[in-house]
């Protein structure tokens, strides 16, 4: 048995139609019949053939197909045709042994019982390699909505509205991450229920930032994504990066919630002026409804309470 050479060019499927590989002996061949056919067998079983050798097995594969044979074509038949290539392989080629060095030679492994079975095969546009650091042109700019959209909605009411709603999205994505900061640096006494606390405000934010979004996208709009934008959006005072004292937070997070929720009311009657039911309803039993519940949660920790000892009546001033 004489090995032979590779490279890329013309690629045969060492393969019939019953998916069964060729330069195997009967008794070797796996059971293709079922759809469970393993993929690995097929690529094991494909050879390449290049140059001359090319026309003469599209030559042999003819004969055989115009027999109406190549379905069910048994594999002495198939190892007549490798023969016949071989042999021409050895009339084009007679002044060299060694294949390797000759670049005429077809890229296949040869032998005068028949193919080899190739090891590694290259299958072109079939590749596991993720195409990575890929860029393209925007689909859709910033700013604009998608044309035609079966909502009852005016374009120019949705471009308005998603403008509104990116307002509200990049104040309320900020007061999210104000109350993660928050949940981190917190300190003093009250540290254990503030950080929790906050924490669970921090989540429901995070839901309406979700919400807010995907309002914008259903309306053909594009929902600001990235901390860059948000940052040039926001109207809510930027914090030091320091830690502060709890009262300090918390008059950041009430100021942070005072702008939406003033925000929501406009944006809701607004809404409602132009048609959109939807994103009124979003605006109120979501956003506005979420903060005030907060506001409230948050605002009480600022009222000053005596930790142990009640203060007697004649001392207090009430109001
Ligand atoms: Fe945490």
């Amino acid at each position: 048995m004489r090995e032979g050479t590779s490279c890329g060019g013309f690629w045969l499927r060492g393969v019939d139609l019953n998916h069964r590989p060729l330069g195997y002996e009967p008794n070797e061949l796996p059971d293709c019949s079922t759809p469970q056919f393993d993929d690995s067998n097929r690529r094991l079983g494909r050879q390449t053939v290049m140059g001359p050798f090319a026309s003469a097995t599209h030559r042999t594969a003819s004969y055989f197909t115009s027999l109406g044979e190549f379905p069910s074509i048994d594999i002495r038949r198939l190892r007549a045709s490798h023969l016949f290539i071989c042999d021409l392989h050895k009339t084009l080629a007679p002044q060299t042994s060694n294949a390797a060095s000759n670049p005429l030679l077809p890229t296949a492994q040869f032998s005068e019982e028949g193919f080899m079975p190739k090891k590694e095969v290259q299958t072109p546009n079939i590749n596991a390699q993720p195409r990575i650091h890929q860029r393209a042109a925007e689909i859709q700019r910033y700013g604009t909505v998608s044309h035609a959209l079966p909502l009852e909605l005016d374009e120019p009411v949705r471009l308005e509205m998603t403008e509104q709603l990116n307002q509200l999205l990049a104040d309320t994505m900020t007061l999210r991450d104000l109350y993660k900061k928050s949940h981190w640096q917190v300190a003093g006494p009250t540290f254990y229920q503030l950080h929790l606390l906050f924490d669970k405000h921090y989540g429901e934010q995070a839901e309406l930032v979700d919400t807010i979004a995907e309002r914008i996208q259903l309306l053909g709009g594009i929902s600001l994504a990235m901390a860059a934008d948000i940052a040039e959006t926001t109207r809510i005072e930027r914090p030091p990066r320091g830690r502060e004292e709890v009262p300090v937070q918390i008059s950041r997070l009430l100021d942070a919630h005072q702008l939406i929720i003033g925000l929501c009311r406009e944006l809701a009657e607004r809404a409602t002026k132009v048609g959109d039911a939807g994103t009124n309803d979003v605006v109120v039993s979501d956003v506005l409804r979420t903060n005030e519940l907060q506001v409230w949660f948050i605002s009480e920790h600022l009222v000053e309470m005596p930790l142990v000892r009640a203060e007697e009546p004649a001392m207090r001033k009430v109001g």
